[in-house]
């Protein structure tokens, strides 16, 4: 119904997927900041055991259950989301893309949890890595290559975002 905003979608992303081929908005997204200011982290920790553990392991190692170091029935290696330093410097508005739309063999989780749970699922990814601070994904925002061309379309959601998130 327009005018009604549904219950978890408070933080309008601004980004499209992009079509296949392009990475434009998966790198503009790096400039997206996480909007929630707080959070429920035991709620986050059984979200992200409920629907990501099972691939990228409880202990974000990138090795559960159904990955089980090649051996389990899902054919591709999960990112390692604790311990890689590719993973543990992405910022937090490109993990939030690839959790959105999917990325190569992970599918996308927008059906499964809604937007504000998504966010909460990555600042609890967050809290695990070594740095264990969110602030370091928002401030890592024009770090060099193709994202900077767009930084301008990624600030506006961003700005879109935060007045969302002011109650
Ligand atoms: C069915 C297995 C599976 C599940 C469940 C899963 N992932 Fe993934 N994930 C993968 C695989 C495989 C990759 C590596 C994709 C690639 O880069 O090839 C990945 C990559 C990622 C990345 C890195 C994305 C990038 O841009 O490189 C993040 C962040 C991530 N997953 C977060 C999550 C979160 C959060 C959840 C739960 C909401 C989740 N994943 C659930 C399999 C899974």
């Amino acid at each position: 119904m327009p005018g009604t905003i549904k219950r978890g979608e408070l933080f309008p992303f601004g980004l499209p997927k992009d079509k296949d081929g392009d990475t434009t908005n998966y790198f503009a997204s790096r400039q997206i900041k996480n909007p929630l200011t707080s959070m429920d982290t035991v709620e986050a920790e059984r979200l992200y055991l409920v629907n990501c553990g099972i691939c990228h392991g409880p202990k974000l190692d990138g090795n559960g259950p159904l990955y089980k170091g090649g051996d389990g029935p899902f054919p591709a290696k999960p990112a390692t989301l604790v311990g890689d330093a590719k993973y543990e410097s992405m910022p937090e508005g490109q993990m939030f893309y690839s959790v959105t739309y999917g990325k190569n063999k992970m599918g996308s989780y927008a059906s499964q949890i809604n937007t504000k749970q998504r966010w909460m699922v990555i600042a609890y990814i967050k809290s695990k890595q070594s740095g264990g601070s969110r602030t370091g994904a928002a401030s890592q925002s024009g770090a060099g290559g193709p994202a900077d061309g767009h930084a301008t379309s990624a600030a506006a959601a961003t700005k879109s975002d935060s007045t969302a998130a002011k109650k």
